[in-house]
């Protein structure tokens, strides 16, 4: 079945380890993968390596491919648009798609507008955006963000960025000014509370303690969060975190950035995570899902917060015609099917693996909106403590399965698959994974 994963090598397979040899001789040793895959082509949600083994993709590229690998209405826009304009540097010239993104965008935001857009072309780039508004905008310095939070890695985002240390060992000094609180985590309250005892300490923090003690209230610029944390290891907020949020940033003239590269795009079965919680920002960040793999990141922000005057923000290939038209595509399938399919497919999973804990000693947790569904893996119930180990050694048997999956956080599972997914193929993973934790030692 086309669908489904068909191994026909050991893995990894003779033509994969010719080319990971050369990859660790020429590529950068900064990157993390996990096991060797080497894709040649993908349909869908399968991708297939290039010694022909076929595999069910739980990743889609880092919630990139939304509609599935090559969809041909993506591979169609792309041809027509590369026909027409490749470039024209959206900068310095005007050009149609972009305007029409624009406003498309604007429609679907989830705070009211008028709103403007800011082109980019990767997810850290729509966060050193979203600083720089909020900075010109307010005059204000400052900014909150969140343990376990990821942004991207280049200097200002990466100051904001507080997931694993690997990835600002070494860089420092980064952008002045941010302090990291709490996230909430609720599997692991830091403040020991359950559901029913929460008074979300973990924002109450800034008005408690951080703005009488090392943090003026009216130097922070902006609070910046991910409305589902992604690398940190998919966790899901309660609602009331994001309603005492929006009290304290409107109390006090902070402006909220969601950081929607990784949840937004339909992935959690709405437009926006946001959505799911009523949550307003004043500046919304967008990649990943935006272009169904081409490179384009947004920040759409209130058009009286991007205030800032020509000259102040720019990129030479932001806003790229082709990956416009493939984002403009890409947001016609969202909306047509996807995004219902993703909250159908992610509510059957979710029931499934909802019982996992009952049934293996080894699932502490299972979390997640829509096709986001985070596992985390523990030694023990009782004591929760992580098993990173069990948790490398169940996403290396996936693979050996046939299944790409990938953690996060530390000790936690991912499932991220594109909003395609079907119930058959929901089910697979469901299955696959549940023999391999039966099995696990
Ligand atoms: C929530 C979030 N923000 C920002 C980024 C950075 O995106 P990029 O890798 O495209 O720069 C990521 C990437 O994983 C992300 O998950």
């Amino acid at each position: 079945m086309r669908n489904l994963p068909e191994l026909i090598t050991p893995l990894p397979g003779p033509k994969a380890q010719a080319i990971i040899a050369r990859d660790h001789a020429a590529v950068s040793g900064s990157y993390t993968r996990c096991y060797p895959l080497v894709a040649e082509r993908g349909e869908g949600a399968t991708v297939i390596d290039v010694d022909g083994n076929r595999f069910l993709d739980c990743n889609a590229g880092i919630a990139v491919v939304a509609t599935g690998h090559c969809h041909p209405r993506i591979v169609q826009a792309i041809e027509q648009q590369a026909r027409k304009l490749i470039h024209m540097s959206g900068t310095d010239f005007y050009y149609e798609n972009m305007v029409t993104l624009a406003e498309k965008l604007s429609v679907l935001a989830p705070m009211p507008g008028p709103h403007r857009t800011y082109f980019g072309n990767s997810g850290t780039e729509a966060i050193e955006a979203a600083m720089k508004i909020a900075r010109y905008h307010s005059g204000r310095d400052k900014f909150i963000a969140f343990l376990g939070g990821f942004h991207g890695r280049t200097m200002g985002s990466l100051s904001l960025t507080a997931s694993k240390y690997t990835q600002r060992a070494r860089f420092s000094p980064l952008v002045p000014g941010v302090t990291h609180i709490p996230y909430a985590y609720c599997y692991r309250c830091p403040y020991h509370q359950t559901p029913d005892t929460c008074t979300v300490e973990c924002v109450d923090i800034l008005e408690a303690q951080l703005f009488k003690t090392i943090l003026p209230a009216d130097e922070v610029a902006a609070i910046v969060l991910e409305p589902m944390q992604g690398e940190g290891g998919y966790v899901v907020p309660p609602p009331k975190f994001f309603a005492e949020l929006q009290r304290v940033a409107e109390k006090h003239g902070i402006l909220l950035i969601a950081d929607e590269v990784q949840c937004g795009m339909g992935r959690t079965g709405r437009m926006w995570a946001s959505q799911h919680f009523d949550f307003k920002p004043d500046i919304l960040a967008i990649a990943k899902g935006i272009s169904s793999g081409l490179p384009l990141s947004a920040t759409v922000a209130r058009a009286d917060v991007m205030d800032w005057k020509p000259g102040a923000h720019a990129s030479t290939f932001g806003g790229n015609p082709v990956a416009v038209a493939a984002a403009l595509t890409t947001i016609e399938l969202l909306e047509q099917e996807l995004i219902e399919n993703a909250r159908q497919i992610g509510e059957h999973l979710m029931a499934r693996l909802k019982e996992w804990p009952k049934r293996f000693p080894q699932v502490g947790d299972v979390r997640g909106l829509g096709l986001m569904i985070g596992i985390e893996i523990v030694k023990n119930q009782t004591t929760r403590e992580p098993d990173q180990r069990r948790r490398n050694a169940l996403i290396d048997a996936a693979f050996h399965s046939g299944i790409l999956i990938l953690g996060a956080g530390e000790n936690t599972i991912r499932l991220s698959p594109p909003l395609t997914f079907t119930l058959e193929q929901a089910d697979f993973v469901a299955s696959t994974l549940e023999q391999l934790l039966a099995r696990q030692p």
